[in-house]
């Protein structure tokens, strides 16, 4: 596993790879059927560069070549705040520590950046990201917000750390 690095607009199509087997395999059930197995890398492409030349800024980390997960961070509208926007482990390299270190990452880059407090948002039907955050030691707190994921409104519980 290599290093936590910086993305750039290079890492576009391994970051749709990576985060599209992780959508598939961890949402099963979650989203249907068909929006799961129509999930395009090459639609996927355009969006990552678009983000990974805005003011979010991602890191990943590699295994034999392949995206093995990463994280989006930004600052949260809260003040002082950071927001893990997301953190998706590509499935192949689950239950190995990956998405652990991840997370403590970004817990690291939020300090770095001044940050007192970590949020991240969580589907309210995504017990294993749930219970993965709680291992992390995030804790659940009164935070509730329905954002609008290819068209569908998702339910979402915010998870919270203090730095
Ligand atoms: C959730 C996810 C990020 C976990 O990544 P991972 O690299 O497998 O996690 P780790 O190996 O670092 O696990 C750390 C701890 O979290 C908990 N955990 C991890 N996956 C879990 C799961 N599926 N169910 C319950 N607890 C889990 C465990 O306590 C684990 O420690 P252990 O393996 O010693 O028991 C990964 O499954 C994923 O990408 N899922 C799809 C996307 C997603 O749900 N992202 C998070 C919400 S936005």
């Amino acid at each position: 596993m290599t290093a936590i690095q910086r993305a750039t607009v290079e890492d576009a199509r391994d970051l749709s790879i990576a985060h599209i087997a992780s959508w598939q395999k961890g949402y099963r059930g979650l989203y249907s059927d068909e929006l799961l197995d129509n999930l395009s890398v090459d639609e996927s492409i355009p969006r990552w560069e678009k983000r990974l030349r805005s003011d979010d800024t991602t890191f990943l980390t590699r295994r034999n070549r392949q995206v093995a997960g990463f994280i989006t961070v930004r600052a949260a509208p809260a003040e002082d705040t950071g927001e893990l926007y997301l953190l998706y482990v590509n499935p192949d390299f689950w239950r190995q520590g990956v998405g652990r270190r991840l997370s403590n990452f970004s817990c690291n880059w939020f300090m770095e950046q001044g940050y007192k407090r970590a949020i991240v948002w969580v589907n309210h039907l995504n017990k294993p990201g749930m219970e993965f955050y709680e291992a992390c030691g995030w804790e659940p707190d009164s935070g509730r917000q329905t954002s609008e994921i290819y068209g569908i409104k998702v339910p979402e519980v915010r998870y919270s750390r203090m730095l």
